[in-house]
């Protein structure tokens, strides 16, 4: 059995999303595949109740105890090893990797990004598109490399911005999209 771990900092969706993908296709039986744990860097991230009423093993590591960001990241990958993970999937987790941690998953690290990268890697993304006038937003995901929100592309999808949008609605109206293109991209990293 291939081990996926996830790692979120918050509501979860996307994780979520995933999970009940793997459920309802049966990714143990036709792919030899499961989220085997959820690690949250924040002890309030809503999804760990998802996992654990799921009977995925959670666990929590607070960055905030470390000294440096090499230190948190030193024992991020202990916990996450401690599954040998296949892959490794983050999900709205909000923290920057070290050098370190992405040459250690080199090649089996996904991330979603709310934006058509490469236009507006980093944070308040949407935002960004309305100010700049963009007709359409999107989300990514890709292979995490060394460089913020950058890597080979996987899945992406687009969603057109209606007269009035807020951030809100359309960081809402794209959400619904993450949640069909991650649990894609996850199976086809497998098949
Ligand atoms: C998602 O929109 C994801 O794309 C974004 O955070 C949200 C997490 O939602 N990720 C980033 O901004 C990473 N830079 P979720 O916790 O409900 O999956």
């Amino acid at each position: 059995m291939k081990n996926i771990v996830i790692l979120i900092s918050g509501g979860g969706s996307n994780m979520a999303a995933i999970v009940r993908t793997a459920e309802r296709e049966d990714w143990e039986r036709k792919l030899g595949v499961r989220v085997a744990a959820v690690l949250s860097n924040r002890a309030d991230a809503g999804g760990l109740a998802f996992a654990q009423a799921r009977g995925i093993a959670t666990q929590v590591l607070d960055h905030k105890g470390f000294g440096s960001r090499e230190a948190f990241d030193a024992e991020l990958v202990r916990c996450i090893d401690a599954y040998a993970p296949a892959l490794v999937v983050l999900a709205g987790f909000m923290r920057i990797l070290s050098a370190g941690f992405v040459d250690h998953y080199l090649g089996r690290l996904l991330n979603i990004h709310p934006s058509l990268l490469p236009a507006f890697p980093g944070l308040h993304t949407h935002e960004r598109a309305l100010a700049a006038g963009c007709r359409f937003v999107g989300a990514t995901v890709h292979q995490v490399t060394s460089e913020l929100d950058d890597g080979p592309i996987l899945e992406q999808a687009a969603v057109p911005v209606l007269d009035g949008d807020t951030a809100q609605a359309l960081a809402a109206r794209v959400l619904t999209q993450e949640h069909l293109i991650y649990p894609r991209a996850v199976r086809r990293f497998f098949k």
